[in-house]
């Protein structure tokens, strides 16, 4: 995709010719590239209309109030994101003139602080930063017109958050409902090597079918990235409890319906009790990382946790569904190591894990291919700007031969 930022990008949304309800307002919900199709059906399940999947987000209408839900309950967005203006535009000074025609002041007060942020993708400008300006002076200047003074820009933790979508002949302007990207879940969890966003987490759990009746394990779990999602989902626990979202800052704002969506939301909650959610990594340490973090999360005892040599490890149930996040070597000495493990997994895999579906994410294009079964199924999908897939192995009794 060709793109003039330096920053990510995002995808077009397409122009969709509808009737709309009076009260109905156009949302772009922002993921990984690769997860628009699941974002999708999640946003039409939670009452989301005129859904329509792009390459890196879903377009979608509803009423305002909508963003609420979505912020709460999505697992996949990475952003909610309000339409309030889209107009076509040759240059830098017509970016400035239809920024100019919202009215800023009715959608944030004067005291918030503010923060632009431009995408694009084939737009036929030289700067975004220079966009991001003229988009902040128009703003400025609105609220200058209207009320005589202009709200401070802040660069980092802004109140309120307005993004220019740039493509070749439109400029989109939006304002942000979740604040923080949503796969911040609202805790600074403890690390490990290489944790997966939480977004991409879930993603992965959704694109392998897995649901909380099935078994599930992941034997190489890091900080448990995988397994919080799923506990979460077992015990259906909004991913976005408990955290401030952009939309509280915004004059639309109303405190009386928020109320009423948590409390729905909360409502759907089962007692917490062990699932069959099964988590094991080599390293003693890296556990610990896992369980704290389950149980910053109130999940303790939700997941069984052992300290675990995959190459060790039988299966904890007749079938069932293992999702994991191999190691992946950047140093030589780490690929050569590597280049033995895969082949050893999927020897493992053969021998102990019949009757399971395993699914192997990876952002290296090499190392799966050791595994030396044959994939059922491969999903392309982005970590940030990293091409990854998704392999699918269905483990029959004496089948999966290369
Ligand atoms: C890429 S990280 C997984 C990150 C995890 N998905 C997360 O979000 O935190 C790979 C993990 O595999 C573990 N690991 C490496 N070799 C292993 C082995 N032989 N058995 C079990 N775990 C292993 C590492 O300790 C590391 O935590």
């Amino acid at each position: 995709m060709a793109t003039l930022t330096r920053r990510k990008t995002a995808s077009a949304p397409a122009v969709t010719v509808t009737r709309k309800e009076p009260s109905a307002v156009q949302f772009y919900a922002t993921c990984p590239r690769g997860l628009a199709g699941a974002l999708a059906e999640e946003l039409s399940a939670l009452g989301a209309t005129e859904v329509r999947a792009g390459e890196a987000g879903v377009e979608f209408e509803g009423p305002f109030e909508l963003a609420y839900a979505a912020n709460l309950e999505s697992r996949l967005a990475t952003r909610i994101l309000v339409r309030v203006s889209k107009f076509d535009y040759r240059n830098e000074n017509d970016i400035y003139e239809g920024a100019k025609r919202v009215r800023w002041h009715a959608h944030f007060g004067v005291e918030r602080t503010f923060k632009v942020e431009t995408n694009a993708v084939k737009a036929p400008v030289k700067s975004l930063d220079f966009i991001t300006l003229k988009v902040k002076d128009a703003v400025a200047d609105v609220f200058r017109e209207a009320l005589g003074r202009r709200p401070d820009v802040a660069t980092r933790e802004p109140d309120v958050r307005v993004h220019a979508f740039l493509d070749a002949k439109w400029c989109t302007l939006y304002l942000d409902t979740s604040g923080e990207p949503l796969f911040k879940r609202g805790r600074r969890d403890k690390t490990g090597e290489a944790p997966l966003k939480k977004n991409l987490a879930a993603g992965l759990l959704k694109l392998s079918g897995w649901t909380p009746e099935q078994p599930l394990l992941d034997p190489m779990c890091g900080a448990g990235t995988i397994l919080v999602e799923a506990a979460e989902m077992a015990l259906g626990l909004a991913p976005g409890r408990g955290r401030p979202f952009g939309f509280e800052r915004l004059t639309r704002f109303d405190p009386a319906a928020w109320e009423k969506v948590k409390e729905a939301s909360s409502a759907r909650a089962q007692p917490v009790g062990p699932r069959a959610i099964h988590g094991s990594d080599l390293y003693g340490r890296t556990l610990d990382n896992a369980r704290a973090n389950l149980r910053d999360m109130g999940l303790e005892g939700v997941v069984s946790l052992k300290q675990a040599n995959l190459l060790e490890l039988s299966a904890p149930a007749s079938s069932g569904l293992l999702v994991t996040n191999p190691p992946y070597g950047v140093r030589l000495g780490e690929k050569e190591e590597l280049a033995k493990f895969y082949p050893e997994l999927g020897h493992l895999l053969k021998q102990k894990f019949a009757g399971w579906t395993a699914y192997i994410f990876s952002g290296d294009p090499d190392l799966p291919k050791l595994i030396r079964l044959s994939a059922t199924k491969r999903t392309v999908l982005y970590n940030g700007a990293i091409e990854c897939r998704l392999y699918e192995y269905r483990m029959v009794a004496g089948g999966n031969r290369p």
